[in-house]
C-alpha cells in the first residue's frame, strides 16, 4: 500500500461553504437551524446531500429507516467499507455544526480524495443516520441502534411523534423509506467527527479530542397525577397540585445528579400540563428526564435515588408520580486500535490533542457495539451546543476533517 503524506489536506473553504450552504435548510432568525428529523427541511438537506454525493461519484443507498449510505468504491470490493459520517437532523433550536460537521466533512474527504486521484484499497462509505437527535421521535440515535441490532425495524417504524405521526408515515411523507434492509450493509470500521458540545477542548486550548469513551444515558418518561380543582376556592392544605410536585421533582433531579457527581448530570427537559388554565390547580403533568454518567453503577444509584425521593414527594403531597425508563444506553468504550489510529493521525498532522469522554450520545456509540468505532472531537465556542448560538471555527473544523481523512486513509489503505 502507498503511504499518503500528511500534507494532503482537505479544502477548508469548500467545507466551510457546504456547512453554511446546508444551514439555510431550516435556518432560524437567531442564526441556528431547526431541522427536525423526517420533516420538510430534513428532506431538503437530504436531497442536497444525495445530489452532492452523486456528483462526487458515490452510489447512494437508503435503508428502511431512511439512513443514507454513499459508497465510494475501493480497489478490493470484497472488503467491508470503512464508514464515516454523522447526522443532518437538528434540535428544534439547534446549531449549524452538531452532526452536520461530521457528515459534510465526510463528503469533503471524498471530494479531496477525488481531486487528488486517490483510490483506497478498501471502499469507504459516508452515512447520514436518521434521527440522531431524538427530539421528534424517541429515543435518540434510533436508526443506528436498529442498525446495530438493538431494535427491530418495525419497532422503530411504529414510534410516534407528539402529533401521533409514526416514523414510517414520516419517512413516506418525505419519500425516504428505502428498500435496503436495516443492518444489511456491513462496515469494517466506523469513524465519526463531531463538535465536542462541551467546554474542555476550548478551555485547554486543544484542537482535537481523541474520544475513547461515551457516557451512559438513561431517558425516562414520567407522569404526575394530582387533582384538578378551583384555584380560588381550594384551601392550600387541601390541594394536590401536580405542578408544585413537579417543581420538587425537578429540584430533586438536580440535587441527586450533583450529589452523585462530578461525573453525573440530570435534566428535566420537557414538562406538559395536561389542560393548563390560569384558574385551575394543575392535575396532570407529563415530564421527561435525561440522566447521564460514564459509570453504569452511578446510573443505577441515581435510578434508585430517584425512586425513593419521588415516593417521598408523592406521599407527602398526595399525588402519584410514575416514571419508566424508555431508553438505556450503557457507557461506550471505543475500540483501542481505532482510538490509537485517530491519535496517530492527530500527531502526524501536528494538532494539539487530549483523550476525552463524550458527554453526548452519538451514532458511533451504537456502531461501537458491532464494529470497531471511534470519534474525533473539535472545540465549539464556549462549549455551547443544542442552541442556535452553537459555533466553531473554520480552522478547527478543517483540523477535524483532516484528522478524519487521515484516520480513514490509515484504515482503508491506499491502492498502489
Ligand atoms: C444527542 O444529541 C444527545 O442527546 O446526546
Ligand atoms: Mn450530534
Ligand atoms: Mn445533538
Amino acid at each position: 500500500m502507498t503511504k499518503i503524506a500528511s500534507n494532503l489536506q482537505i479544502d477548508s473553504t469548500r467545507l466551510w461553504g457546504t456547512i453554511h450552504e446546508t444551514a439555510k435548510f431550516g435556518a432560524t432568525a437567531k442564526g441556528g437551524v431547526r431541522r427536525l428529523t423526517l420533516g420538510p427541511e430534513d428532506k431538503q438537506v437530504r436531497d442536497w446531500f444525495r445530489k452532492a454525493c452523486e456528483a462526487a461519484g458515490l452510489e447512494v443507498h437508503i435503508d428502511a429507516l431512511g439512513s443514507m449510505f454513499a459508497l465510494r468504491r475501493g480497489r478490493d470490493m470484497s472488503k467491508p467499507p470503512v464508514g464515516l459520517g454523522s447526522h443532518l437532523d437538528t434540535q428544534p433550536t439547534g446549531g449549524k455544526f452538531d452532526g452536520v460537521l461530521g457528515t459534510l466533512a465526510a463528503l469533503e474527504v471524498v471530494r479531496t480524495l477525488n481531486d487528488a486521484g486517490i483510490e483506497t484499497e478498501i471502499p469507504i462509505c459516508i452515512v447520514n443516520w436518521t434521527n440522531e437527535e431524538g427530539s421528534r421521535f424517541a429515543p435518540a440515535t434510533m436508526a443506528s441502534a436498529a442498525y446495530a441490532g438493538e431494535y427491530s425495524t418495525d419497532n422503530i417504524l411504529a414510534r410516534k411523534d407528539a402529533s401521533g405521526m409514526s416514523v414510517g408515515e414520516a419517512l413516506d411523507s418525505i419519500g425516504y423509506r428505502g428498500s435496503e434492509p436495516v443492518g444489511q450493509r456491513k462496515f469494517g470500521a466506523f469513524v465519526e467527527l463531531h463538535i465536542e458540545q462541551g467546554p474542555l477542548l476550548e478551555a485547554e486550548r486543544k484542537t482535537i479530542g481523541v474520544v475513547d469513551r461515551g457516557q451512559g444515558i438513561a431517558w425516562y418518561d414520567g407522569k404526575i397525577t394530582g387533582f384538578e380543582s378551583h384555584a380560588g376556592t381550594t384551601p392550600m392544605p387541601l390541594r394536590r397540585d401536580a405542578l408544585a410536585a413537579l417543581s420538587e421533582v425537578v429540584l430533586a433531579v438536580e440535587r441527586i445528579a450533583r450529589a452523585r457527581g462530578p461525573n453525573a448530570v440530570g435534566t428535566v427537559g420537557e414538562a406538559v400540563i395536561a389542560a393548563p388554565s390560569r384558574n385551575v390547580i394543575p392535575g396532570e403533568i407529563a415530564f421527561t428526564m435525561d440522566i447521564r454518567s460514564p459509570s453504569s453503577e452511578t446510573l443505577e444509584a441515581i435510578d434508585s435515588d430517584l425512586r425513593s425521593t419521588f415516593a417521598e414527594i408523592a406521599t407527602r403531597r398526595r399525588v402519584e408520580i410514575g416514571f419508566e425508563a424508555i431508553w438505556r444506553k450503557p457507557p461506550t468504550i471505543f475500540n483501542p486500535r481505532l482510538v490509537d489510529a485517530v491519535e496517530s493521525a492527530t500527531k502526524a498532522l501536528g494538532y494539539s490533542h487530549r483523550r476525552i469522554t463524550s458527554g453526548a450520545g452519538h451514532d458511533a456509540c451504537n456502531l461501537a457495539n458491532i464494529v470497531p468505532a471511534a470519534m474525533i472531537f473539535v472545540p465549539c465556542k464556549d462549549g455551547v451546543s443544542h442552541n442556535e448560538l452553537e459555533d466553531a471555527t473554520q480552522t478547527d473544523c478543517a483540523a477535524g476533517a483532516n484528522t478524519l481523512m487521515h484516520t480513514v486513509l490509515a484504515l482503508a489503505g491506499v491502492a498502489s
